[in-house]
């Protein structure tokens, strides 16, 4: 599959949305995912400057098929953000309406951020497969950040949204997060994944872009063998 897979990974305030002082401080990481033989994409998070990922897609001659959203934070779909706004999914559904694939449990937290329903939201549960082509992406429910945050399994990468850092892990310190189930998610949910898989976070907070699952557990100290509650107090809000 590898040699038809077509895959991006853009930085906010630098490989796009430059100038953006919220993009920039934010340190997001949108990505794409496609088909290289068909032409078809889908956009991971696509917050910030939609608008110059999908000019990136097209100047690649690829069609936008989908968006997936890792979780419905403003930073990674849009929406109201510290008084400001920052463009998201809305914005790419007004020149295209494309699915967009979510977990059952985060569809009302994206619906009530942005009003966007179903459709085109289309409802998954943990270990559906979308299909982009022949690329199959594989969607895992791992919530604590958020109820719905998911991260996506294709070829030997793993997208792991604000779930999982090179460094860190996502907080959990608003109403709707569970530091148990984010612990249960990093030590048990993605407990099967094998350490070659390229890891790809949902931010910019280590010096390189990726690294394998197996360097992230080795040194990410959101893996230390703690018991449940004594990591909730150490990573806990
Ligand atoms: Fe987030």
């Amino acid at each position: 599959m590898t040699e038809r897979l077509y895959f991006r990974q853009w930085l906010s305030g630098r490989d796009y949305a430059e100038g953006d002082e919220v993009a920039k401080e934010m340190r997001n990481f949108a990505y794409a995912i496609g088909d290289a033989v068909t032409g078809e994409a889908v956009l991971v998070d696509p917050a910030h400057a939609p608008g110059e990922l999908l000019a990136f897609l097209a100047a690649d001659g690829m069609r936008l098929v989908g968006i997936i959203p890792t979780h419905y934070h403003a930073d990674h779909i849009g929406g109201a953000f510290y008084g400001g706004h920052v463009a998201g999914i809305v914005e790419v559904l007004a020149g295209a309406v494309v699915p967009v694939h979510v977990q059952t449990q985060e569809a009302p937290l994206i619906e009530h951020a942005v009003g966007v329903g179903v459709p085109p939201v289309v409802i998954h549960e943990s270990g559906d497969v979308v299909m982009v082509g022949e690329i199959a992406i594989t969607l895992l429910h791992t919530p604590g950040h958020t109820p719905g945050s998911q991260c996506l399994v294709l070829d030997d990468r793993l997208l792991t949204g604000d779930t999982l850092f090179l460094k860190g892990c996502g907080f959990t310190g608003r109403p709707e997060c569970d530091g148990h189930e984010l612990y249960r998610s990093l030590h048990e949910r993605l407990a099967c994944l094998p350490d070659s898989l390229e890891v790809f976070a949902g931010h910019k907070y280590a010096l390189e872009r990726s690294a394998t699952l197996g360097d992230v557990r080795a040194t990410n100290e959101a893996f230390e063998a703690l018991g449940a509650d004594e990591w909730v107090r150490r990573f806990g809000p």
